[in-house]
């Protein structure tokens, strides 16, 4: 069987009206630019967009972290750049934190979730992008996916899928090196939850089957701010999820959408939102949110991808957009009060900060 890797690549190089979407001009500089420079490169791609934020999905045979691969999609979200700046095109160039490439995008401000498979017959996986959110935002759809037959009937009906997963965690306050850990469900669930409820520091980096010891899930865990130091915007993560047989069913990785978890991002990166799912190439609109995630399903031959299968275009989903759009309602009501805007720590403005330091100097301590 082959080996093929699959690399999504994203960026949010410059929108159309503030946070909104990225131009028509830009979205076609970015793809061509894959096709034509990509050439005996990859074997295939797909580019599209999520909010402000632009994938470049390609299929190859050269493995995860490959400098080729980076470079062509750092080159191509330039080459995007320069269209954007032509534009006048809002915060352009904006995820491309360091002047010159140096082997790898990790860390230099793209989002990446990448990896290498050894094809099956038929070979589906999900393609996520979130928008106007954080890498956390997958925790609890992954864990609930992963771990609870409320959501995932496998787990009770499929022998290898009962057989559990293993997680790989990141805590990404560690900005040195990569640091991680490695739990198994179903044994650790409850040491799974006890970081994954932690959205800001804990974050799954991927998911293996215990039956067969192959990755069924890679998702990106940057965290644009622990890099530039200074708010950036948030990380609109991206994730891959392979699906069906011996893992999860498509159906059951969506499942857990229904849900529409609070997550953090939303207005000014700094608030929280609940997480609503979204057609392919959906734009950002009230309150620049709410945080959104699209999911679009493939399956792919020898690294030749099929159309797109866009999994939250669909009637249920409609119903649960209307929900989330009444708790985003709900928690607007009290605008930047308590739970609605985000702790002091994983605020994305230093206006805050400003403020109280200057407040406390009129702070006087009154004498009994
Ligand atoms: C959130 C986001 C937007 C901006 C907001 C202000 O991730 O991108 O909510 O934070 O539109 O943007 P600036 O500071 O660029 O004017
Ligand atoms: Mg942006
Ligand atoms: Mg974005």
């Amino acid at each position: 069987m082959a080996k093929i890797t699959l690399s999504i690549i994203k960026a949010d190089i410059g929108s159309i009206g503030g946070h909104i979407k990225p131009s028509q001009k830009l979205l076609e500089t970015v793809s061509n630019y894959i096709k034509e420079k990509g050439r005996g490169l990859i074997i295939d791609s797909y580019i599209g967009h999520t909010g402000d934020d632009i994938a470049i999905l390609t299929t190859h045979k050269k493995g995860p972290s490959n400098p080729k691969i980076h470079k062509l999609c750092w080159d191509a979200f330039l080459a995007g750049t320069k269209i954007a700046k032509s534009q006048g095109l809002y915060g352009a160039g904006q995820d491309l934190l360091v002047s010159a490439f140096s082997g790898n995008v990790k860390g230099m401000g793209p989002q990446v979730a990448e990896m290498e498979i050894e094809e099956r017959p038929a070979e589906p996986f999900l393609m996520f992008m979130a928008d106007k959110t954080e890498p956390g935002a997958f925790n609890l759809p992954l864990y609930l996916a992963f771990t609870d037959p409320m959501h995932n009937a496998g787990l009770i009906l499929s022998p290898k899928v009962k057989e559990g997963f293993k997680f790989v965690i990141m805590d990404v306050s560690y900005t040195k090196v990569d640091k991680i850990i490695e739990l198994k469900a179903p044994e650790e669930i409850y040491d799974i939850a006890a970081l994954l409820r932690d959205t800001g520091r804990f974050v799954v980096e991927s998911i293996f089957s215990r039956a067969s010891g192959e990755q069924v899930v890679s998702a990106s865990t940057t965290r644009l701010h622990n890099i530039a130091g200074k708010y950036v915007g948030k990380d609109d993560p991206v994730m891959l999820v392979r699906t069906q047989k011996d893992f999860p069913a498509t159906g059951e990785i969506l499942s857990p959408y229904t849900i529409t978890p609070l997550v953090a991002g939303f207005m000014r990166g700094s608030h929280n939102s609940p997480l609503m799912p979204v057609k392919k190439n959906t734009s950002i609109s009230f309150f620049d949110g709410p945080a959104i995630v699209s999911c679009l399903a493939f399956c792919e031959k020898e690294g030749k991808l099929t159309e797109s299968a866009d999994t939250f275009d669909h009637p249920y989903w409609d119903y649960v957009r209307e929900q989330a759009a009444q708790e985003t309602q709900e928690l607007r009501r009290q605008g930047f009060f308590g739970a609605a805007m985000l702790p002091m720590s994983e605020l994305e403005y230093t206006g805050v900060m400003e403020t109280l330091k200057e407040l406390e100097k009129r702070f006087k301590i009154r004498e009994k």
